[in-house]
């Protein structure tokens, strides 16, 4: 049993909510929100049914999950079955995810060093060979994959995973990699607005065939709380507060010309880039709107920290995280997440 014990968090406030985006192909078929609800189940749904939460659980608003005894969460190869993810979840507060196994394993063991946790980091063991998630105390570190769609899947899954387990008040943080456009390889990007590749500040998906867009809501009093402690703790990560994009690819998508294929210039990229930069883009990634559309959706409180890999005004190439020192720098995310457990945990 660990004996571990977390202050109260700040639960969240702002709750994030179905919008249609005004989009053309949408036409005049866009349900207004209580039709969408009868659609779920073909009678009106009762105030009760749609929400399963109270304000500091995790925001399921899925009624068809009440009725299930079991339900399977196959991408984490884990299984509720009555009160089974209560007893062996319920203590969780914390998530932290991001891209690599690797990254997210050195981060359990970075937070168990860093803030004195009792036992030992368990892997929780899935033959799946999709998501690994290390628990240690009240923390879960999970990696997500690269892009939207793997880490859309992961959150439906973790969120959950926390609502079976009754966990509350959980923060979520996202502890990513990014290009930044004129910030140094090893500053840290908290996001402060998160814009898809249109530079629109939603998470746009295409459900039953229309195109539904989520707010990508952030939570600034997290982030100017991280904020704070990065700038009194850790002075030398050189943290900026600003703008994220995310594309969805990681070549053209991004700009770059160092991919399989390449219709444009260098000259054009640069043109690209520092119009970007005009417009308050600070960094590039390939998941913020959708992690911060479907958190506040969740009413999770949650906070990107990213760390800058490469420059982009400098060049196309990353920092190689096979090398002890870059993997270090990689580890500066879960370094700020975890100063700000340590002021929740007694
Ligand atoms: N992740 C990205 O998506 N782009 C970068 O340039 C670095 C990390």
């Amino acid at each position: 049993m660990s004996t571990n014990k977390v202050r109260s968090i700040p639960s969240y406030l702002p709750v994030g909510g179905y919008k249609v985006w005004n989009h053309p192909s949408n036409d005049l078929i866009i349900p207004k929100r209580t039709e969408i609800k009868r659609t779920i189940k073909d009678e009106p749904l009762t105030e009760e049914e749609t929400s399963i939460s109270n304000d500091h659980s995790v925001n399921l608003s899925n009624p068809y999950l009440r009725s299930l005894e079991v339900d399977r969460l196959p991408h984490l190869g884990i299984i509720k079955e009555g009160n089974n993810l209560e007893r062996k979840f319920g203590g969780i507060k914390f998530v932290c995810t991001g891209e690599s196994v690797k990254r997210m394993e050195r981060a359990a063991y970075l937070m168990k060093k860093q803030l004195n946790l009792d036992g030992p980091v368990e892997l929780i063991d899935s033959d799946r060979d999709r998501f690994s998630i290390y628990k240690i105390g009240p923390i879960l570190c999970v990696n997500h994959g690269i892009g939207v769609p793997s880490l859309t899947v992961l959150l439906n899954e973790i969120f959950k995973l926390l609502a079976y387990a009754k966990c509350e008040d959980v923060v979520i943080f996202r502890l990513g990699t990014c290009g930044s456009i004129g910030k140094p390889i090893g500053s840290i990007i908290l996001t402060n607005k998160a814009v898809d590749d249109r530079q629109r500040p939603i998470f746009e998906q295409v459900v039953l065939g229309r195109v539904v867009a989520l707010d990508a809501k952030i939570d600034h009093e997290l982030v100017q709380e991280l904020k704070m402690i990065g700038d009194s703790e850790l002075s030398d990560y050189n943290i900026s507060v600003g703008t994220t994009m995310a594309t969805n690819d990681f070549y053209e998508g991004q700009g770059r010309i160092t991919g399989a294929f390449c219709e444009h210039t260098s000259a054009e990229r640069n043109r690209h880039l520092l119009a970007l930069k005009k417009s308050g883009i600070i960094s590039i990634e390939m998941e913020a709107n959708a992690f911060h559309a479907l958190c506040s959706k969740a009413r999770i409180r949650a906070a990107t920290i990213d760390v800058v890999t490469s420059d982009r005004l400098q060049g196309d190439m990353i920092n190689d995280d096979t090398d002890n020192k870059c993997a270090m720098v990689e580890l500066r995310p879960a370094v700020l997440a975890a100063k700000y457990i340590q002021k929740y945990l007694h």
